[in-house]
């Protein structure tokens, strides 16, 4: 992809990833923030940045902590320059906000759930590849396997999306930095990803194809599976003939 559809001019520059890992992960039903519980015996948040620093495509990191575990995070995290811890806030957004201003150098952003702990470092680098070639919004997605519908407060369907339509977004999300930046410049916004806050400003945002290692670790089961892909056996166990 040589030639942006969208005026963005391609630039040389730092990319950042953002790391939010600054949740409390009520959903897993571990007493550790999520991105502290352990995937196969490592921390979440070290596999992803191990991720990050793997796919060659990033120049420094941030990852995002509750104050409590700025300390704890420095000490399991990678000991080299380009990973750097900072506090986060009380809502996700929060949190980026924080690492989006402890970066004024760069060019590029990607944005980078710690609970996506098993993203491929190939992934990371297509994403990057996009925004280096003049891409300003890229997100992995997935076709939805499952019919979605909408409800309303008590239930009732509402209406139901062709699927084929539908993706399902995973991270990392690659950004040009200004236009992060715009897209966060307002107080009390709300949305579940940082991509949607970049829709809201008119600029089009671009899928990949994601890959479904890069789920997301939310519930008990996830914790499981991913702790059956990094084990390498419980995965191939469970479809061999
Ligand atoms: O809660 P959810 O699964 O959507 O969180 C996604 C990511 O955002 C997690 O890595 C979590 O640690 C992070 N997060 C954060 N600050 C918060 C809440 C969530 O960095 N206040």
């Amino acid at each position: 992809m040589n030639t942006p559809d969208n005026g963005v001019r391609p630039t040389d520059g730092p990319v950042v990833a953002l790391v939010p890992a600054a949740g409390r992960g009520v959903r897993l039903g571990e007493s550790t923030p999520k991105a502290f519980v352990p995937v196969g015996g490592t921390p979440m948040v070290r596999l992803a940045v191990e991720g990050l620093i793997a796919s060659g495509a990033v120049d420094r990191i941030i990852v995002m902590v509750p104050t409590e575990l700025v300390d704890s995070a420095v000490a399991l995290l990678p000991p080299t320059g380009s990973v750097q811890v900072v506090v986060g806030g009380a809502e996700r957004i929060d949190s980026v906000r924080a690492g989006i201003t402890a970066a004024p150098d760069a060019a590029y952003f990607l944005v980078h759930d710690a609970a996506r702990a098993l993203t491929p470092p190939e992934l990371i680098a297509r994403v990057t590849a996009e925004l280096r070639a003049g891409r300003p919004a890229v997100v992995p997605g997935l076709p939805v396997t499952d019919t979605i519908k909408s409800v309303d407060a008590a239930g009732a369907v509402t209406g139901t999306p062709e699927r084929a339509g539908l993706r399902a977004i995973q991270t990392p999300q690659g950004f040009a930095a200004d236009l992060l930046r715009s897209a966060y410049a307002t107080e009390g916004i709300q949305a579940t990803d940082d991509a949607g806050l970049v829709e809201r400003l008119g600029v089009g945002v671009h899928t990949i194809p994601g890959d479904p290692l890069a789920f997301k670790i939310t519930t008990p089961l996830d914790l499981r599976l991913a702790d059956a892909v990094l084990d390498g056996a419980g995965i191939g166990r469970a479809v061999a003939p």
